[in-house]
């Protein structure tokens, strides 16, 4: 046995089943279990058969499996649970029995003596039955201590080969979780285990100090799944024991990230962004400081490199960004912008930011097309000014100044729309320049909300049979449509100046 080896106990499709809302078909409990597989688990604890018919299928589904892992099923400690469970062709079962006064008097209604002699005879059946059985006491970190330790050795001598330590109600803190389990390996040899819920958020701490006290194996839950708060989320604690305790597991970390992806959309339990390890800004870098050091060395702000858990780092563009961020994530992305250029998209980026908005890679991108595709340096055609009118009673109508060559023109237009209205108003003022006729158009809402950055997309043909296409990214809609035409009329010009 190596002391340094600490065995990873699955019980998303159990204890994360019992997360409220989650309800898993069998197809999907394979599904899970397939990949828990391939991640490197130790045990999964695939199910409570006597709860359903569906839990005894998907439980005998995935006990015949070949699994390398070992398939657990959970049985109260009663004879006919274990039958149910036997049935099911697992080769390891969990069995448990409330250990604390409050749950022995309210929840079974039974003296300790009746629970110890539960305990003993399931064990017993289960050992009789050639099955590796582990035990937990229930409410055990609320159980008298005294009893804890005479129940652990009840359960040692009749055969348990694990004896699981559950903070039911997540009530314990790490100082605590370490003596607890300390004291009772100095009452029993067989491998304990810690099955901590995180009531208090404490769940992963919790599991760590049991470890530290001596605990072999640990009890988690993918993205920390169930009851209530949930149990100690995987992900956590498998890094959490691999980087700061120098310890090992069979888990491929990094499998982690696309595990935690496929349970949670096989659950429908959306993980919240700021979740460590598997949340969507686990490794998003949006301070121009953070984002400069990161560019330059990513361990300035990285705690480990995000391949590690089969993830990619992100550098947001908001107002917090830096050049050196945004720069970089666009070089990671294909653009390649001048100076100039790149000034003006994170002078875009930071205006966003400051009336609040999110800016998404979809939208830096975007903004980079539209910066990057008008000719910056050769910009004949400027908007100056624009003013639209709207609704229900009223035709729409657009009035746009526009310098050319230093001269202010100005135009207004009616239209069936404010954007048909302004297109308009810029071919009036520009026709005699460029005749210039609409040939496509299309708009895109690049992130939901009503806020969302917009990208107008067109194609622009003048009389010569001259055909451009153009950009615009503006959150507003008229905006980004009148960016698109004029860097559309501003490249036929130039293509013409190019000819003459
Ligand atoms: O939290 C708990 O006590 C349990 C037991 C069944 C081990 O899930
Ligand atoms: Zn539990």
């Amino acid at each position: 046995m190596d002391p340094d080896y600490i065995r990873i106990f699955d019980t998303t499709l159990r204890d994360g089943e019992q997360t409220p809302g989650v309800s898993l078909t069998p197809e999907e409990k394979m599904e899970i279990a397939l990949q828990l597989d391939k991640l490197g688990v130790d045990v999964i604890e695939a199910g409570f058969p006597s709860a359903s018919r569906g839990e005894q299928k998907a439980l005998k589904e995935i006990a015949n499996a070949g699994l390398r892992a070992q398939v657990c099923a959970l049985a109260r400690a009663l004879r006919s649970d274990i039958d149910i469970a036997l049935n099911c062709d697992v080769k390891y079962i969990h069995t448990f029995i409330s250990t604390s006064d409050v749950q022995m008097k309210y929840a079974l209604n039974m003296t300790p003596d009746q629970v110890v002699e539960a305990a003993v005879d399931s064990i017993q059946y289960i050992k009789d039955h050639g099955v590796i059985c582990e035990f937990s006491p229930m409410d055990a970190t609320r159980t008298d201590m005294d009893f804890l330790k005479r129940v652990c050795k009840a359960a040692e001598e009749a055969g348990a080969d694990y004896i699981n330590i559950p903070d039911t109600v997540g009530i314990m803190t790490p100082k605590a979780m370490e003596r607890l389990i300390r004291e009772l390996k100095e009452v029993v040899n067989v491998p304990l285990s810690v099955h901590c819920h995180n009531d208090f958020g404490l769940a992963v701490a919790n599991s760590l100090a049991g470890v530290e006290g001596g605990a072999s194996q640990v009890h988690v839950t993918v993205n920390g799944l169930g009851e209530r708060a949930g149990n100690a989320a995987l992900e956590e604690v498998v890094m959490c024991l691999h980087l700061l305790h120098n310890k090992r597991t069979g888990i491929n970390t990094r499998l982690i990230y696309e595990t935690s992806k496929i349970v949670s959309r096989l659950t429908g339990v959306v993980i919240q962004p700021n979740k460590a390890i598997v949340g969507e800004n686990a490794f998003a870098h949006e301070s121009g400081i953070h984002t400069r050091g990161v560019v330059v060395k990513p361990l300035t702000f990285e705690p480990f490199s995000p391949e590690l858990v089969g993830r990619r780092r992100k550098l947001i563009a908001g107002k917090h960004a830096g050049r050196h961020g945004i720069k970089a994530e666009l070089e990671d992305a294909g653009f390649h912008p001048t100076e100039e250029q790149l000034r003006e998209i994170v002078a875009r980026v930071k205006e966003l930011g400051d009336k609040g908005k999110t800016v998404t890679d979809a939208d830096l991108f975007a903004i980079a097309r539209a910066v990057m595709g008008k000719t910056a340096e050769e910009k004949i055609i400027e908007l100056s000014d624009l003013a639209v009118v709207t609704g229900i009673r009223v035709i729409p109508t657009a009035s746009v100044k526009l310098i050319i060559d230093g001269k202010e023109y100005v135009a207004a237009e009616t239209g069936v729309g404010p954007v048909d209205a302004a297109i308009k108003a810029i071919q009036k003022i520009t026709s005699t320049l460029a005749d210039v006729r609409l040939k496509e158009y299309r708009l895109e809402a690049l992130t939901g909300g009503s806020d969302a950055v917009a990208e107008v997309i067109i194609k622009v043909e003048d009389r010569e049979g001259n055909v451009v296409s153009a950009r615009g990214a503006r959150e507003d809609i008229v905006m980004a449509s009148v960016e698109a035409m004029i860097n559309g009329i501003n490249k036929i010009l130039l293509k013409k100046l190019r000819k003459a």
